[in-house]
């Protein structure tokens, strides 16, 4: 279509649209239930623009960039950029429509394998569900994944279809059987309001029209519904909250922030407080190219300035001053797993909450929900599709609502560190008290006191390797070397710390992770208390030992990589452990079924083919002393 012809269009389209209310919907169930022929009738009744004109639409629009609609367009193009930049491959078909009542759009997401993950990215937006059913099999386990899912991400309005009704002759008695059992199961999932649309996709039975074919039926048809629904919301007047995208400052005269308003609206003169900080401030200007505004409210992009100098950077959050979003380092949450990779308890990943971006962990889960029978199931981890509550704690304190109340500031994203793919996503249910009744306690004596009673500064010096590189060997000639100059040191070894403190732990990858962990805040202790540790673990993962470095001041940390190639290693062999994992009598061997990532930078790279251990020694000596650690 040429350009000129589909910008005339578009004007005339938004002009047509721009005052009627907007609804997002999700369908959810299987081709077989016929999903694809009602969507299908919905549009062809409806007078859809099709999927492929959307891309050239978007980018017409942003011609008429202001235009109240533009928003509605480019979002339905760009809202998913977030994830798809995080790898997640998604498989939602958003199409848009509307009728003389109402702008929809519906995310259509196809029931396989990923399913979570394309319901995740579908349902996070929207706030109705049409869960489809087939008359003649009823409520079938995906049905109850489905919903059970949906109000998860903070559905309350559902919608069943009850679709093929054609097939059991219009059978009132079949729809009523159905609905009940329906209604019976979701009655389990909190406060919802569902409504039963017996229809026939095919024929356009209850679709678009009431049809004459089931007398029996008062209720509206689907689309009726979908016109006139006024879809749950949470409940109250909604707090201002304002995540911070960027902070602009094109001159010195000017500061502003820009963010979208997630929830609630904000005026000049409006108080707000910036988190987590706390520090309070008052709006000034809502700065737009086409002047200021009075007024924005959720769903819109801004740029504000505030009447003082106070400090705010991107990631922080603009908030209501009379009623502030909290603050905390420990939740409660609801986790859905989307990965092949099983989640591992106590690994450090990245969890993006709003514009934050934050290092976090999660415990073992409380429990793992039984989707069919919502039973609750004991769990140690977490596959594909799984559904559990459990801990997260997070290295800082994070500004944030309850996902009940805003979804912006409530749901998060669970990234692997090394992959960067999103892993899962979550829902923040409460924070744990532990986060503010568990204090630090200030101490008198501290670290530069202790540093300076010893001569030198406190250091962690991280030897990583394969089993038999040599770390031990070279890290006892270290501390040697060190104690002779009259350092106090300590020395933390795999294998002595395995005889006690971590006697409970195999070799499995979560019980390498807790091994590391527990290792890692030692030696941070350990710092605190003045010494040089010197610690000789395989640690054979990258995102563990940066946890490790996390623990420390960046120039406490001296990570030393011990490399001997796995044939050298396996060749000397000195307790004769390599072989016995050739033989498979000993399972998750680094190097021969585990894997092994090796540092990328280094502070110390020994390359141990050609390096005496003494040389090695005398190289990371040299090391400490460039680093200020000891007294040149
Ligand atoms: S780590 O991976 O958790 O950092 P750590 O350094 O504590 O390992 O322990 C490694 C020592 O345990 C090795 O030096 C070796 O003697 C012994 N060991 C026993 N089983 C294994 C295994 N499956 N993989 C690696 N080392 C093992």
């Amino acid at each position: 279509m040429p350009a000129q012809i589909l910008g005339t269009d578009i004007e005339q389209y938004l002009d047509a649209h721009e005052r009627k209310s907007l609804l997002r919907f999700i369908t959810c169930g299987s081709v077989d239930d016929g999903k694809s022929s009602l969507i299908g009738r919905l549009l062809y009744e409806c007078q859809l623009i099709f999927d492929d004109q959307l891309a050239a639409l978007a980018s017409d629009s942003r011609r008429y960039g202001t235009r109240g609609d533009a928003l509605d367009l480019a979002l339905l193009v760009d809202g998913l950029s977030a994830e798809r930049e995080q790898g997640i491959t998604i498989d939602v078909a958003y199409r848009y429509f509307s009728t003389d009542r109402r702008k929809f759009i519906v995310a259509d997401t196809p029931g396989h394998e990923q399913y979570t993950r394309n319901m995740v990215t579908g349902a996070s937006t929207a706030e109705v569900a049409v869960i489809l059913v087939d008359a003649r099999h009823g409520v079938l386990t995906q049905t109850r994944r489905h919903t059970f899912l949906v109000t998860l991400l903070g559905i309350r309005t559902v919608v069943l279809a009850i679709n093929k009704m054609d097939l059991v002759d219009y059978a009132e008695e079949r729809a009523e059987q159905i609905a009940e059992e329906y209604e019976a199961f979701a009655s389990r999932l909190g406060e919802l309001d569902i409504t039963c649309i017996p229809l026939s996709a095919v024929h356009g039975d209850n679709v678009v029209a009431r049809s004459d074919r089931m007398p029996w039926y008062a209720g509206p048809a689907l689309l009726e519904y979908l016109e006139t629904v006024e879809p749950r919301r949470p409940p109250g007047a909604a707090p201002f909250r304002m995540p911070v995208q960027t902070v602009l400052r094109p001159d010195l005269g000017f500061r502003g922030f820009a963010g979208p308003v997630v929830r609630g609206t904000v005026a000049p003169g409006d108080r707000v407080v910036v988190l987590p900080s706390g520090r309070t401030s008052t709006i000034d200007r809502i700065v737009t190219f086409d002047g200021d505004l009075a007024q924005a409210e959720a769903g819109q992009s801004i740029t504000v300035t505030l009447t003082d100098e106070v400090d705010v950077s991107r990631g922080d959050v603009l908030a209501s001053a009379t009623e502030p979003a909290a603050v905390a380092d420990q939740f409660e949450v609801d986790l859905v797993w989307m990965s092949e990779q099983e989640m591992l308890p106590g690994r450090s990943y990245l969890i993006k909450l709003g514009t934050q971006l934050v290092p976090g962990s999660i415990s073992k889960p409380k429990y793992r929900v039984n989707v069919d029978n919502l039973d609750r199931l004991a769990a140690t981890t977490l596959g594909l599709n799984d559904i559990a509550v459990c801990t997260l704690s997070l290295d800082r304190a994070v500004p944030y609502d309850r996902y009940a109340d805003n979804r912006e500031l409530g749901g998060f994203l669970v990234i692997d560190r090394l992959t960067n793919d999103t892993v899962a996503a979550g829902m923040l249910r409460l924070a744990l008290r532990r986060s503010t009744n568990v204090q630090w306690q200030e101490v008198e004596v501290t670290k530069q006191a202790r540093a300076r009673l010893a001569g030198h500064q406190p250091c962690v010096v991280w030897f990583t390797g394969l089993s038999g590189a040599g770390k031990s060997t070279v890290a006892n000639l270290l501390e040697r070397r060190l104690h002779a100059l009259g350092c106090r040191t300590y020395l933390l070894d795999g294998d002595n710390v395995r005889h006690g403190l971590n006697h409970d732990l195999g070799f499995t990858e979560v019980d390498r992770i807790e091994n590391i962990r527990r290792v890692a805040e030692v030696a941070a202790l350990m710092v605190d208390a003045g010494l040089i540790v010197l610690v000789s673990l395989i640690s054979p993962y990258r995102s563990d030992r940066e946890q490790a470095r996390s623990l420390v001041e960046p120039t406490e940390f001296c990570e030393v990589f011990v490399d001997t190639p796995l044939a050298v290693a396996e060749s000397r062999d000195p307790k004769g452990l390599y072989a016995k994992a050739r033989r498979g009598e000993l399972p998750n061997f680094t190097g021969i079924d585990s894997e092994y990532q090796p540092p990328l930078w280094p502070e110390v790279h020994l390359e141990m083919t050609s390096l005496a251990p003494e040389e090695a020694a005398e190289r990371v000596l040299l090391t400490l002393r460039e680093r200020g650690v000891l007294p040149s």
